[in-house]
């Protein structure tokens, strides 16, 4: 089991399968790109599934997420997919995607055992979209979108991010879309993890903002059991339920006595937190020929190092080095 020292077990495992992405969300990376991970920094695609297989059998995870940078631009992700989910125990199998290809690739991803989706859309506005992301591809998302749902990656959730003078405006909206459409939207409180070092906390929309811009149009009652276990979303019920709200407050309510995840990088490093500043190095070892017991002993004194929590807003808060699309989100 991974443990810490504060009693937590980690058993759900997020896995960055590339550090790269398609869009240049402005909250991100900026315009240029980063210095992206060289390919032979990469996990092979059999080194990922020998990890996964080994937290999965040996280390008591029982969800695997994949993400990135965006995972759609690692070209073996339909195999990694599948020889994950050939695994036993048969691990819980997501994907957090910005949709962009996706159309493409959702029929193959769910029959290689894909079970469910979340995809991240700040805007209903095509020009909004360009503005935030850089990139003219909103209408992908939307196709992306639509064939998740229709190859059955259920349920489909979305994540928002909300700026301010940007996209803050359209909370409602966004909100009454995914409604529509029975997809579980959630807005996030921007976290201090964008490569440029921009965030500022004053300048954040801030849970407590979200759901007051929200209470305008729609009527909210928590959900009776507000956060199920280690989920980040706490949720609301819309207008008396069916139809749901999430709200990950990352900053302002955070969650970190709950948390039971432990991340892999697309380098092979495991951080026991988002907001670790050391990580264990896993890819020397299964280069050097370690075997599972011993990558199983790592991996265990890695997350017995956890935390107690991230402290975004405690004076003494570091940003960690690695940028949000290098760890995963
Ligand atoms: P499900 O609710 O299981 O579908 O997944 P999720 O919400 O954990 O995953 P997703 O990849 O959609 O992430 C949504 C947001 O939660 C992103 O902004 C993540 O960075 C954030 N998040 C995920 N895990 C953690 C965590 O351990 N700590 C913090 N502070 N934020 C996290
Ligand atoms: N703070 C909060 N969420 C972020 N995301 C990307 N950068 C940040 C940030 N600085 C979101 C993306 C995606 C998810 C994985 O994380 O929008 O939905
Ligand atoms: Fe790409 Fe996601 Fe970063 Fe946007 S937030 S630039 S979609 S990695």
């Amino acid at each position: 089991m991974l443990l810490d020292t504060f009693g937590r077990q980690a058993v759900d495992l997020r896995v960055s399968l590339t550090d790269r992405c398609n869009l240049r969300c402005t909250y991100c990376m900026p315009e240029e790109g980063l210095q992206w991970l060289a390919k032979p920094e990469l996990l092979t695609d059999e080194e990922i599934v020998r990890l996964v297989e080994i937290a999965v059998r040996d280390l008591g995870v029982r969800e695997v997420r994949f993400t990135g940078g965006e995972p759609l631009l690692r070209p073996g992700l339909v195999g990694i997919v599948a020889a994950c989910a050939d695994l036993e125990p048969r691990p819980e199998l997501s994907l957090t995607t910005n949709a962009v290809g996706l159309a493409r690739t959702a029929e193959a991803l769910r029959a290689a055992g894909l079970d469910r989706v979340n995809v991240s859309l700040d805007t209903l506005d095509p020009e909004t979209f360009r503005i935030l992301t850089r990139r003219s591809r909103h209408q992908d998302v939307l196709d992306g979108l639509a064939a998740a749902e229709a190859a059955g990656l259920l349920p489909v959730k979305l994540n928002a991010v909300l700026m301010r003078g940007i996209n803050d405006h359209e909370a409602p909206d966004l909100l009454a879309w995914c409604l529509e459409r029975r997809y579980e939207l959630r807005f996030i409180e921007q976290m201090p993890l964008d490569a440029q070092h921009g965030w500022d906390r004053s300048s954040m929309i801030t849970a407590e903002e979200i759901l007051e811009r929200l209470s305008a149009r729609f009527a909210l009652t928590p959900e009776p059991s507000a956060r199920r276990g280690a989920a980040p979303a706490e949720r609301w019920l819309v207008d008396g339920g069916p139809g749901r709200v999430g709200v990950i407050a990352s900053v302002t309510r955070p969650f970190c006595r709950a948390c039971d995840r432990t991340r892999l990088t697309a380098d092979g490093q495991v951080r026991n937190c988002l907001f670790a500043t050391g990580e264990t190095d896993l890819r020397t070892a299964l280069r050097s020929g370690a075997g599972d017991a011993e990558i199983g002993e790592l991996w265990r004194a890695a997350m017995w190092g956890k935390k107690a929590g991230a402290g975004i807003d405690a004076p003494e808060f570091h940003q960690p080095e690695r940028p949000m699309s290098a760890i995963g989100g």
